[in-house]
């Protein structure tokens, strides 16, 4: 029992975020459901315009992992409030300092990288011709240009203190790329076919 003890406590750690993922999960899968039964699947266009549109889809794609990836950096190393319960037993690994080099460099990059993400995310979504009365799609939108706006305001310098704090919370945190990635992955099943 004594080994099984720490992946127990990390699952406890991330029960919430499991069951947050859960319900987003679900909830998609019968909005899912419904919409394959109501909208016809659209014939795939190949169009000038839409080929590019498509590579811009993968680099977005991309983007949005390299992002994330940092941010699974730093619950790894021992950084930020979370990681200590998702990791009770850490200690500094090795080659720390190696991760802390690569590290600061995605944190100084971040912003570039997510203004290029957003930027890449909308042209693609423009350049497609999306089909919005699918909803998951406005969602999308929505959530990666509420990225986009609390990233800015985290990084303005006039941002007043309680909007900065405000920003942080709803800007540094998983649970809305969870969102964007299972609403980008169904509503992709609705038309890629
Ligand atoms: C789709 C686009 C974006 C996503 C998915 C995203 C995601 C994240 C996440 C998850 C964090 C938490 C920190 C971490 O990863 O450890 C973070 C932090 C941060 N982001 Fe973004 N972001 C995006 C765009 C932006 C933009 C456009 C800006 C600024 C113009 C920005 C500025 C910041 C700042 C200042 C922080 C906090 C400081 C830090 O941890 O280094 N982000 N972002």
């Amino acid at each position: 029992m004594q080994g099984l003890s720490p992946w127990f406590a990390m699952i406890k750690s991330i029960k919430g975020i499991l069951i947050y993922t859960a319900i987003v999960l679900i909830a998609s899968a019968v909005y899912f459901g419904y919409a394959y039964t109501v909208y016809p699947t659209l014939p795939e266009r190949e169009t000038f315009l839409s080929e590019i549109g498509e590579g811009l889809g993968e680099a977005g794609l991309w983007a949005l992992l390299f992002i994330y990836a940092r941010t699974l950096l730093k619950l790894v190393m021992g950084k930020g409030p979370l990681a200590k319960r998702l990791l009770p037993d850490y200690s500094a690994p090795v080659a720390a300092s190696l991760f802390q080099q690569l590290l600061s460099f995605l944190d100084r990059t971040h912003v570039y990288v997510g203004i290029a993400t957003v930027a890449i995310i909308l042209l693609h979504i423009a350049m497609m011709g999306i089909p919005m009365q699918i909803l998951f799609f406005p969602a999308v939108l929505a959530l990666v240009i509420w990225q986009g706006v609390f990233g800015l305001f985290l990084t303005w310098r006039y941002t007043p203190k309680e909007l900065k704090k405000f920003s942080y919370l709803v800007h540094a945190q998983f649970l809305t790329g969870i969102m964007i990635g299972i609403f980008a992955y169904f509503g992709h099943l609705l038309i890629d076919n």
